[in-house]
């Protein structure tokens, strides 16, 4: 799609106008452009049909031009997340009204906590655009007159500078969000370990990404043991995938990204049920988010080096499985008890975040479809995010607030251990009470950031700060946020402009 600033309108471009409650249509700044007949026309439109809150109106004016008119509520409520929101919305309604090419006023976005920063809003809104206008259709016959996108969009404002820089960076995290659903819808039987590596390595190698793939021997020379032991009931051999982008200092030390890559999620022995098996081919959305925040990073051309690594394995029942009640030595030397095998995530994890030390790393943030408790806790519309440092977890959620890619803090907090202690291992891969999923799942993986190893003596610290994202409540969209059915793309929004200022 082509998002261009301009402060006239081009012609072909179907002007929107966002009105909020108050707000007449012939004070609207789209509203010159019209001519006389289309301008009575539309004056007493709005005298017949007040434009309320959620009204969607495609009209074809007396001269013959399309325009969207969309009520967006009172003045009041309208804020950041509602302008993201009514972003998504209008493209939505002209991709079912086949609307191709659009005229927004940027000024009908601006409410009272994203007026400071403009240029940021017009990177978000950039951003919103893009993630609405997609749609998984690879494995659809099309329709004869072919899919329906938008176009164009145009954006009109007086004030050109700094809107036009945010919005060419919004369009690439957009596009590059876009890249990482596609991965992540791609069918389970398409997009194993295997396949996930070569998407790696082709979305890497134009940006200055090197990517490596470890397979199964370097796997076992590395004394993974819970990335084999997870992966052992499938006949799709495991991949870690090692990605280095390393355009900052010499001597700085890199931040790791660490994605879950469980390519379909079958809960092995622990079989899942019909409800829960379903979307389990986008149990590697931790690590397709890895993939396409780094080639975000790249195409920004940030100074920084950013590491990615992603675990790749399939969790499927067979007579080679690994089960219930399978003691796994995992590589820092600490014994996993395998209590449920549908808690593989935080095993093939583990052996990830030790990787990560080899990096000596100022912060390792892992990102994992790890819980369907964190999906209790927060519903659909944010992810659970826990960290060593408090300071980076506010800053990671008000970055969320301000791009549209949420995340929520649930307590990290040395009392949770009980929970997850092994009878006949060090750590227990499930907890032992109903309650508290989501946490027990991250109480887990610190337990591999924390210490080395159980055998030798004190913490040693892996890095100055750990962040868990548990992005299971965000995998894919809900109702009524304007997208396409699937997956969100969460969070390599986030994950991009965080990185962007860290
Ligand atoms: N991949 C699932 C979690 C999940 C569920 C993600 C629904 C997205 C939507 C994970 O591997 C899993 O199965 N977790 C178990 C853990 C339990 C066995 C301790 C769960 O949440 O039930
Ligand atoms: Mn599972
Ligand atoms: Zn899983």
């Amino acid at each position: 799609m082509e998002i261009r600033v301009n402060k006239i309108i081009s012609k072909g471009m179907a002007p929107v106008f966002l009105l909020k409650d108050e707000d007449r249509i012939d004070r609207h700044r789209l509203f010159k452009f019209l001519n006389a007949e289309d301008k009575t026309y539309l004056i007493n439109f709005q005298k017949n049909f007040p434009v309320k809150k959620e009204h969607s109106h495609p009209l074809v004016l007396p001269s013959g031009i399309k325009v969207l008119v969309l009520g967006i509520g009172e003045r009041v409520k309208f804020n950041n997340r509602k302008a993201m929101l009514t972003g998504r919305r209008l493209v939505s309604v002209a991709r079912a009204e086949k609307v191709r090419n659009l005229a927004v006023n940027f000024d009908d976005f601006l409410a009272r906590d994203n007026r400071e920063n403009q240029k940021l809003l017009a990177q978000v809104l950039a951003t919103q655009f893009e993630m609405a206008n997609y749609e998984f259709v690879k494995y659809k016959t099309p329709q004869p007159e072919g899919w329906f996108f938008v176009q164009a969009i145009e954006i009109l404002t007086e004030k050109q500078n700094g809107i036009k820089e945010g919005v060419e960076i919004g369009q690439i995290i957009g596009e590059e969000i876009n890249k990482a659903r596609t991965l992540s819808n791609t069918p389970g039987s398409d997009m194993t370990p295997r396949v996930l590596a070569s998407e790696a390595i082709q979305a890497g190698e134009k940006y200055g990404i090197k990517v490596n793939v470890l397979d199964e021997k370097e796997i076992q020379e590395l004394k993974m043991g819970g990335i084999l032991g997870v992966s052992k009931g499938s006949s799709e051999k495991p991949k870690f995938i090692i990605m280095e982008y390393l355009r900052g200092g010499r001597g700085e030390k890199p931040v790791v990204l660490v994605g879950k890559g469980v390519t379909f999620d079958t809960g092995g022995l622990n079989l899942k049920t019909e409800n829960g098996i379903y979307e389990m081919h986008m149990d590697m959305s931790g690590g397709s988010a890895v993939i396409h925040t780094l080639v975000a990073l790249g195409r920004l051309r940030v100074k920084k080096n950013i590491v990615g690594l992603i675990p790749a394995v399939e969790n499927m029942p067979s007579g080679s499985s690994y089960h219930p009640g399978d003691v796994l030595t995992t590589m820092n030397g600490k014994t996993i008890e395998v209590l449920n095998t549908d808690a593989e995530g935080r095993i093939i994890l583990a052996d990830a975040l030790e990787y990560a030390k080899k990096y000596k790393p100022r912060l390792v943030i892992d990102v994992a479809t790890l819980t369907g408790a964190a999906m209790s806790a927060l519903g659909q519309r944010a992810s659970a995010i826990f960290s060593t440092s408090d300071k980076i977890r506010d800053r990671l959620v008000e970055v969320g607030e301000s791009v549209g890619d949420f995340v929520w803090p649930l307590p990290l907090w040395e009392e949770y251990e009980e929970d997850v202690k092994g009878t006949f291992g060090d750590v227990a891969n499930s907890g032992k009470t109903r309650y508290g999923g989501a946490i027990n799942g991250a109480i887990f993986l610190w337990q591999f950031i924390k210490s080395s190893s159980s055998v030798t003596s004190g913490p040693t610290p892996l890095a100055s700060a750990w962040v868990h994202i548990d992005m299971a409540p965000r995998m894919t969209a809900t109702e009524n946020e304007f997208l396409a059915k699937g997956s969100t793309g969460a969070p390599v929004g986030l994950l991009t402009e965080f990185l962007r200022k860290f």
